[in-house]
């Protein structure tokens, strides 16, 4: 099988949901590090925070390819290594879409999360919902995704995970039975952000 043959049999296992476009605004929040989750790949919130983010992902060739001024850490969201009440801040951008698809992943990375944000502390989720037809046969469900940055620019990209369905209601219950309030949230069309607070 020639590679573009064995490149089409791989995107007939994809389920593409329509392109979606997020505009991600700077957010507010204290000096100190920012922690963000899953921060491989384009590296989105290293790009807006530069040198006050740590970004942790469990793929080392992620991180490497990221161009931003993040220190970067192999490290698993599942077992973190920081002590606890360690952040101000925590971030997931387009992460939990790919822990979600175990439970036992996404709360063993929710737990954490919750273990290592101080309280008070915020918690900023920028994700998108899955949904597709009863009975299809695709392992992967992903999305083309343009991203808006603060500065002006954008960066078109796409993001997959093995296909599972999702809401944010679901990812905020989870939040929320571990102790974070909703401040703020937003929503466009897929795509939304939220602002938790832990109490
Ligand atoms: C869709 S990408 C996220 C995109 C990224 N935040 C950005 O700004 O482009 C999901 C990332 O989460 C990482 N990841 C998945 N499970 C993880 C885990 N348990 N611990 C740490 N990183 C994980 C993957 O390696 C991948 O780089």
């Amino acid at each position: 099988m020639s590679n573009h043959e064995e490149e089409e049999k791989e995107m007939e296992k994809v389920y593409f949901i329509e392109k979606q476009e997020i505009t991600v605004k700077d957010f507010e929040c204290e000096d100190g590090w920012i922690l963000d989750i899953g921060g491989g790949g384009e590296g989105i919130i290293g790009q807006i925070k530069g040198d006050q983010v740590i970004a942790i992902d469990f793929r080392k060739e992620e991180l490497e390819e990221t161009d931003n001024k993040a220190l970067k850490i192999t490290m698993d969201a599942r077992n973190m290594q920081f002590l606890d009440n360690s952040f101000e801040t925590v971030t997931a951008f387009f992460t939990l879409m790919y822990i979600a698809h175990t439970k036992e992943d996404i709360n063993k990375t929710m737990d954490e999360i919750a273990r290592v944000t101080k309280p008070g502390g915020k918690f900023f989720l920028w994700d998108i919902v899955f949904d597709y037809p009863e009975g299809i046969e695709k392992q992967v469900i992903a999305s083309y995704l343009k991203v808006n940055l603060p500065n002006g620019n954008s960066i078109s990209t796409g993001y997959g995970a093995k296909i599972h369905r999702q809401k944010m209601s679901w990812f905020i219950s989870l939040a929320e039975e571990r102790g974070f309030t909703v401040k703020q949230k937003e929503i466009h069309d897929l795509v939304y952000f939220i602002e938790f607070i832990k109490n």
